[in-house]
């Protein structure tokens, strides 16, 4: 007898819904890990709802239309501190992050884009390494 082809359909539908459950667990993890790291490095200046404190300090929301890579590089290097952002002008500096492990960062990011009413990515470890990587041999 032929196997039946909705039995394949079945389980093929289950193992998608896993794997995606999977997806969902983790990046719940990493986000409520990232939320930490922003907590102890970031929260300071950029303060609990992302927007930023007074005229000192940017808020995030413009970074955030970017893709969560091109975040890496201004984290880990920081930056000389001359942005204008909703026609504010920002003059300080922003401090170098070069201490951060590649997982802090992938949590700290896929914490980022999904906290404020967004619902982003997960960050990988991986991806995270190679643009470190990258960012450091500039
Ligand atoms: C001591 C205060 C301070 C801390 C701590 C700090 N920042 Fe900043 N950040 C700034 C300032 C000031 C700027 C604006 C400088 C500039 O972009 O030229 C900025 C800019 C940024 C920008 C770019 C905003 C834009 O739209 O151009 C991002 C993204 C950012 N910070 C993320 C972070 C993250 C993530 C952390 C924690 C790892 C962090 N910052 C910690 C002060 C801080």
């Amino acid at each position: 007898m032929r196997p039946n082809i909705w039995v394949y359909c079945c389980i093929s539908l289950a193992l998608a819904g896993c794997l995606s459950d999977n997806y969902t667990i983790k990046k719940r993890q990493y986000a409520s890990q990232g939320r930490l790291v922003y907590q102890k490095q970031c929260v300071n200046c950029h303060q609990d709802d992302g927007n930023g404190y007074a005229r000192l300090y940017p808020p995030l929301h413009h970074a955030l239309q970017s893709k969560p890579l091109d975040l890496v590089c201004l984290i880990l290097e920081g930056r000389r501190g001359s942005v204008v952002i909703d026609g504010e002008s920002y003059t300080l500096p922003m401090p170098a992050f070069g201490h951060l492990k590649d997982d802090e960062l992938a949590k700290l990011l896929t914490y980022l884009y999904n906290t404020w009413g967004q619902e982003g990515p997960l960050v990988g470890v991986d991806e995270v390494e190679k643009q470190t990587r990258a960012c450091r041999s500039k």
